[in-house]
């Protein structure tokens, strides 16, 4: 592999849509953020530049870090942040991996504008298990809000309450032209007939699953999460903010005197994810040569519309992630752990914190809205944890004792505890090197069921298994995949229901899992595993470069 410079200059930059004016943070003042682009087996070393008055630190999302935890991003994690007017090298190889992934803030909701792309193109000489594409198109899907994020979930915490929700979803940046004052921000992906193109699609919204469709045309599903999949067609596919989804779209054979829109909005279940409408790009046929040129413009061609599920459609999502399968091939294979070293059941879901004497709380019953995992509700250190962990100075930063089965056990999926209130604590699960993990994650209805997108910082975990209900740990098991499971780094734990995923715990250092729903993970829905150096020099995390923030 070569070595990568990029430089993040991150700065304010005035942004309108939907007439709406404000100053946003971002990368080198774009929005969304630049591109990065690597070669499996490549050094990147990107350094960024805090010109902001915030905190920054970025993550990138899906890369396995291997060794190398210092580069991972989340704040007070793995590392201090960025202090204002303070850089960072971010500096890691890509190790074993290729495919889409992206980057983003992790610090409070600035992900919301800072975030952006990360391809990873096979080695020189390799190539996809499918045709070469003509074309390669990145498409983000985002959140567009006419205030500050930071002032809306800033309000929400201090209130207790739930949090204003955003004003558009976009592609790429813009709401397209189903919502006011936004017909010229649309995007527009231009094709010609008789080619295949891969849509490197990327889920950057911070809090709504998304449907997504393209009128008259099949999406044939080639890779998730950086993992090829076996490819299968459908109309409409479902992605939850943190994946990724590779499609190939064929295009019409001939020139079809048509405009196509291509349309996503929420899939939402309960509380917490919103319907704003729906976010529309155009898929716009290049005119031929030898089509004469018509007095109507591209504007005044039929235009067709695709139709998305509703938006509870609970059966389509199901049935739309069974189809997801690991090529699993010689090539590509699926080393699925066999043999299970340790066991967790985790229960993610909301709750409730006391209200302060002092104060009143917007909350369910003048509580405050909380998430947890097992109860509990983690609580960010002011320190980093990895630091803490390889400097021996754990005490007072981060207990060694997360729960690895719920305290009290209830019907999870029936009626909820009278007492929904859940404890805060910054605790790790500590796993020795080389441990095979299975984890169940089991939705509770506490606060009404709903499905939480689970992302994994560090590892790829195979989804062996899931349902709805409680999960029955005499009769699910039995009902494994451990042949071709799919492999990511984020999955719907479906509302009302449980997933099972495991993973081997080959890269030494602290790793973050949380709901990438922004607001949960604001409200504790989050917690850490610390995996253990091996005996021997390559399986030991790397010591931390010379510029590593401070807190
Ligand atoms: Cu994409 Cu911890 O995040």
């Amino acid at each position: 592999g070569v070595t990568r410079h990029y430089k993040f200059n991150v700065v304010l930059q005035n942004v309108t849509r939907l007439c709406h004016t404000r100053s946003m943070v971002t990368v080198n003042g774009k929005y969304p953020g630049p591109p990065v682009f690597a070669r499996e087996g490549d050094q990147l070393l990107i350094e960024v530049v805090n010109r902001v008055p915030n905190n920054i630190s970025i993550h990138w999302h899906g890369v396995r870090q291997l060794r190398s935890g210092w580069a991972d991003g989340p704040a007070y994690v793995t590392q201090c942040p960025i202090q204002t007017g303070q850089s960072y090298v971010y500096n890691y190889t890509i190790v074993g991996q290729r495919g889409t992934l992206w980057w983003h803030a992790h610090i409070s909701w600035l992900r919301s504008t800072l975030h952006g792309p990360l391809i990873i193109l096979p080695k020189h000489n390799a190539s996809y298990p499918f045709a070469k594409p003509h074309k390669e198109i990145p498409i983000i899907f985002g959140e567009w809000f006419n205030t500050d994020p930071e002032a809306i979930i800033s309000q929400a915490l201090q209130t207790g309450g739930g949090p204003n929700v955003s004003d558009a979803y976009t592609i790429n940046g813009l709401p397209g032209p189903l919502y006011n004052c936004s017909a010229k921000d649309t995007y527009r992906l231009k094709v010609k007939p008789g080619k295949t193109y891969l849509l490197r699609l990327i889920n950057a919204a911070l809090n709504d699953e998304l449907f997504f469709s393209i009128a008259n045309h099949t999406l044939t599903v080639v890779e998730a999460d950086a993992i090829y999949l076996k490819p299968f067609e459908t109309e409409t596919l479902l992605i939850t903010p943190g994946q990724t989804t590779n499609v190939l779209l064929k295009t019409k054979p001939h020139y079809p005197k048509a405009t196509f829109l291509m349309t996503a909005r929420p899939y939402a279940t309960g509380l917490g994810t919103f319907d704003n409408s729906t976010v529309a790009g155009m898929l716009q046929y290049e005119r031929p040569l030898n089509e004469p040129h018509q007095s109507s413009s591209v504007k005044q061609l039929p235009l067709f519309k695709p139709t998305l599920p509703p938006l509870n459609d609970t059966a389509f999502a199901t049935n739309f992630t069974n189809k997801l399968r690991s090529l699993a091939t010689g090539q590509f294979p699926a080393n699925v752990p066999q043999k299970i070293n340790m066991r967790f059941f985790f229960t993610v879901g909301l709750g409730t914190n006391p209200c302060q004497s002092n104060q009143t709380c917007q909350g369910p019953n003048g509580t405050r809205f909380s998430a947890a995992v097992n109860n509990v509700s983690f609580a960010l250190p002011t320190t980093a944890l990895l630091q803490a962990h390889f400097t021996g100075r754990s005490n007072g930063v981060y207990r060694p004792d997360f729960p690895s089965y719920p305290k009290s056990i209830f019907n999870f999926t029936g009626t909820p505890p009278n007492n929904t209130n859940v404890g805060n604590g910054t605790k790790l699960v500590v796993l020795p090197f080389n441990t095979s993990v299975e984890l169940i994650m089991q939705d509770t209805s506490i606060l009404g069921a709903e499905s939480h997108p689970l992302h994994l910082h560090g590892f790829n975990f195979f989804v062996v298994g899931q349902g709805f209900g409680n999960f029955d740990p005499n009769t699910d098991p039995t009902k494994f995949n451990l042949v071709d499971p799919v492999e990511r780094n984020t999955v719907g734990v479906p509302s009302g229901g449980w997933v099972a995923i495991r993973f081997l715990a080959d890269n030494p250092g602290v790793w973050f899992m949380h709901c990438h729903l922004e607001v949960h993970t604001s409200w504790g829905l989050k917690m850490a595993w610390l995996v253990l150096d091996g005996k021997l020099p390559n399986q030991k995390l790397l010591p931390p470069p010379a510029d590593l923030p401070k807190c």
